[in-house]
């Protein structure tokens, strides 16, 4: 057995996971590698607040396109025994403007509650994580302008945590955000915001690390931002990992920044996580070049992924199996 999830969770009970969309279990042949290599299933709009509630009260799991819901996501999940990192209630994208428009704390408070009760009390027996709030800080370590925000002021993170707490009260819930994998202005933000989060008793169990990297300019001291928050008890999960590389017009990659995406990328990032005792797994953000999100957001860039688009394993795979 060498497959990911095997060796992860040989090297002491970790996952090793993707980010999926709903459409493509239907394709047995991206099936067959979720379902023999990862134990660990994101998904990757499904949940999101503008397609799980997209018109006040009106909460559809099974989606409008029938293909995507996070409710076949789940049930596949628990056909393989995998666990759900749900995704996620706060953030500044992906909410619909019936939301974002409200300006009075205490109708969004109500919305907020409303919305939290909608998802995780459908899914509280199905998820093991829950990004609750998402992205929340700047470069510089200060909140990001949000409806969140803006209308409720910092205490919007400790409300939501609460509020999902109370309803799911095994879920772990987490504050996911990117910049933050190394040590720097905004991880040390985090790190301030989880503390004082902490001291109020606030349900916050994690950091998510979102690891959207770049070959060769991956931070060398992880490790060392994660211990900011795992010195403070808190998990440290990797949750979106990728590593880009410029690609042609052909949406190929020179060797050699194929070279250290494999090292100065997949390597250092896996290793990472298994040198905190805290860090409970590693999700990539899918797993297949073709469905990759970043040759959308980040031009000139591609290739970010472990498989290719012939679903072949890339040098990317193998050093992600050599540092488990
Ligand atoms: C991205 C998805 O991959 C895209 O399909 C979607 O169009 C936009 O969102 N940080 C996050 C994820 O927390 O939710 C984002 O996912 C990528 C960046």
């Amino acid at each position: 057995k060498d497959s990911l999830d095997y060796l992860a969770n040989k090297a002491g009970k970790r996952y090793l996971g993707t980010a999926i969309q709903a459409y493509q279990l239907a394709d047995p042949k991206y099936t067959q590698i979720l379902e023999s290599q990862f134990n660990a299933i994101t998904p990757e709009n499904e949940m999101k607040w503008e397609v799980v509630e997209p018109t006040e009260g009106n909460f559809d799991f099974s989606g409008t396109d029938k293909a995507s819901t996070s409710h076949e996501i789940v049930a596949e999940a628990k056909k393989t025994g995998s666990l759900v990192r749900g995704h996620n209630i706060c953030w500044d994208s992906q909410t619909p403007s019936w939301v974002t428009s409200i300006t009075d704390p205490t109708r969004l408070k109500q919305v907020l509650k409303n919305h939290i009760q909608g998802v995780l009390g459908r899914y509280k027996n199905d998820l093991e994580y829950f990004d609750i709030v998402n992205e929340p800080l700047n470069e510089d370590g200060t909140y990001k302008s949000n409806v969140w925000y803006n209308v409720l002021g910092e205490s919007y993170i400790e409300t939501a945590l609460r509020f999902a707490h109370e309803v799911a009260p095994e879920m772990k819930l987490c504050i996911n955000d990117y910049n933050i994998e190394t040590v720097n202005a905004k991880s040390k933000g985090m790190a301030k915001v989880a503390a004082n989060l902490l001291a109020k008793n606030a349900p916050l169990h994690c950091i998510g690390f979102e690891s959207h990297f770049i070959g060769g300019l991956t931070p060398q001291d992880i490790p060392a931002s994660m211990k900011q928050f795992s010195a403070l008890g808190l998990e440290v999960p990797i949750t979106e990992l990728d590593v880009r590389i410029p690609v042609g017009a052909n949406d190929q990659p020179a060797n050699a920044t194929v070279a250290k995406q494999r090292d100065d990328g997949y390597y250092t990032a896996v290793s990472a996580c298994l040198g905190d005792s805290l860090c409970p797994g590693v999700s990539i953000w899918q797993f297949a070049d073709p469905t990759s999100w970043i040759p959308g957001v980040f031009k000139g860039y591609g290739s970010a992924l472990i498989y290719d688009a012939e679903y072949q394993p890339k040098s990317s795979y193998y050093a992600t199996q050599q540092a488990l």
